[in-house]
């Protein structure tokens, strides 16, 4: 996706033989656009853990250079399998995340210490270029339920989605998952317009998503968390449709919290419910996704500052509650699998169910 006419991944390799990254420091988002080069395993978990660097699959894909980091200093067995658990610790929930880091040492574990570097990068370099088409996927498949909307509604008006969070090009290497198919529709010509939740604490929706479709031209709303019920209600949202980052293998749906409130009012409102993955975000080794999917729980200085843009155009940091009053701060909650109308996938749609990803993904162990 573009910057100021610039195309960009959200992570890349300055050259092929340059032992470094660059990502963009996402917590500067919207206000500047700054690049950061990280260069080691320690600066990765760190970019990791502050959220400069966010989102299931992109987490994933930076956590793949860190381990070749890592092993720049100690290409050993032990330091592999060290850097492997320092990097997997470092955010619990997603688990892009793990299945990047086991890809890693799966495909490292056979090869010879000294060569385990250059294997490395090439690794961590398909898994960025994979994630890149599986994205290109997702959109083409979301596109056609964007279409059937407009399509229904007579080619009349325009097509409203609603999302939560941000799961567009930023938090994936490129295109995103639940933005991926809105680009598509909106390149084609479909009116689409987006209702885009704020997503406190840490305020994706407004920061990064209105950024995003902002830069891209496609109009959008932005919303508090509150108020998607409301809009449902008045017949003003045809589709919810948002990332995850876990899905477990009967279609329970872990993503950013509150967005189990907005499966709730969509269902209420028969309003359709998606939800945009890879197929590195299903997690086939668990079932239930409440009772087994770990809830990241931050620090609780996210619920209680909010940073916004003081009169000098400087960011700046507010407190919005009492001072001594405690806060709790699930960074995610489960949407059971009964609230979701279907996932969409690199390999197409299917319904939020043990049968229905076994029919896309019949290979999987
Ligand atoms: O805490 P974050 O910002 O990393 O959470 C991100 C989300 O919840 C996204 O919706 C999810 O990772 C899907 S990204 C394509």
């Amino acid at each position: 996706m573009k910057i100021n006419g610039i195309s960009y991944r959200s992570v890349w390799r300055p050259s092929d033989d340059d032992r470094s990254i660059r990502i963009f420091d996402q917590t500067r988002f919207p206000w500047t656009v700054e690049i950061l080069e990280l260069r080691d395993a320690g600066a990765v978990a760190d970019a990791i853990t502050t959220m400069q660097v966010r989102g299931a699959p992109l987490i994933g894909a930076v956590a793949a250079y860190g381990l070749v980091f890592a092993l720049q200093d100690d290409a050993s067995d032990a330091g592999l399998n060290q850097a492997a658990d320092m990097l997997i610790a470092t955010r619990p929930t997603a688990i892009n995340l793990r299945w990047a880091i086991e890809r890693m040492v799966a495909r490292l574990e056979s090869v010879p210490a000294p060569e385990r570097v250059t294997a490395g990068y090439a690794e961590a370099d398909a898994i960025c270029d994979e994630d890149v088409q599986v994205n290109e996927a997702i959109g083409r498949h979301g596109l056609d339920l964007i279409r059937e909307i407009w399509e229904r509604k007579g080619r009349q008006g325009q097509v409203n989605l609603l999302t939560h969070c941000n799961a567009g090009w930023i938090a994936t290497v490129d295109w995103g998952t639940a933005l991926a198919p809105i680009y598509m529709a909106h390149d084609e010509g479909i009116p689409v317009h987006v209702w885009v939740d704020e997503t406190r604490p840490r305020n994706q929706g407004s920061l990064l998503t209105a950024w995003e479709l902002g830069s891209h031209g496609v109009p959008h709303t932005v919303i508090a968390d509150n108020a998607g019920g409301h809009y449902m209600q008045a017949g003003r949202v045809d589709m919810v449709i948002v990332g995850t980052d876990r899905v477990t293998a009967q279609g329970d749906v872990a993503n950013k919290i509150g967005t189990y409130l907005k499966a709730l009012a969509a269902q209420d409102n028969n309003v359709p419910f998606w939800v945009a993955l890879p197929s590195s975000t299903i997690d086939w080794r668990v079932r239930d996704g409440v009772k087994e999917i770990p809830i990241e729980e931050r620090s609780g200085d996210e619920v209680l500052f909010m940073t916004g843009l003081d009169a000098d155009g400087n960011a700046d940091r507010v407190r919005i509650a009492p001072v001594g009053s405690p806060a709790a701060n699930p960074a995610f909650d489960v949407t059971p699998a009964r609230l979701v109308s279907g996932l969409i996938t690199e390999r197409g749609r299917c319904e939020a169910s043990e049968t229905g990803l076994r029919t896309l993904f019949p290979d999987t162990p």
